[in-house]
């Protein structure tokens, strides 16, 4: 959503990303998947995977506070809505770009474009 992303795609592989036990209840972990560094989230009962670096400054995100279904980014607390990507509390106002989640077996698998050229 932070970027012209057609997430639908034909070419836009289900990536298998890790077991579902790597991102716990609570937890905003990196992975580098198809060019692009995305974050895994486990908030409010569900996992979501949004773009890695703050829209604002480029902060990481990953170890990032969650608060119900929101990311806190650390450096000037920049909220985003993780269902949604949008951003819900400035400095930040460009929205983070999302990508579609399936669980598998026990394992996260994430819908992710190339990167942009
Ligand atoms: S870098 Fe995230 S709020 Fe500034």
């Amino acid at each position: 959503m932070g970027e012209d992303v057609d997430t639908t795609a034909p070419e836009a592989p289900w990536l298998d990303l890790c077991g579902q036990d790597e991102v716990p209840e609570g937890s905003a972990v990196g992975f580098a998947a198809n060019g692009r560094e995305l974050l895994l989230c486990n908030a409010d009962g569900e996992v979501w995977a949004v773009a890695e670096r703050c829209t604002h400054a480029a902060w990481s995100l990953a170890g990032s506070e969650l608060v119900g279904c929101e990311i806190v980014c650390a450096l000037h607390g920049a909220r985003f809505d993780l269902r949604t990507g949008e951003a819900t509390a400035r400095p930040a106002s460009k929205p983070l770009a999302t990508y579609p989640v399936r669980i598998e077996n026990g394992r996260i698998r994430v819908r992710v474009p190339p990167p942009p050229r």
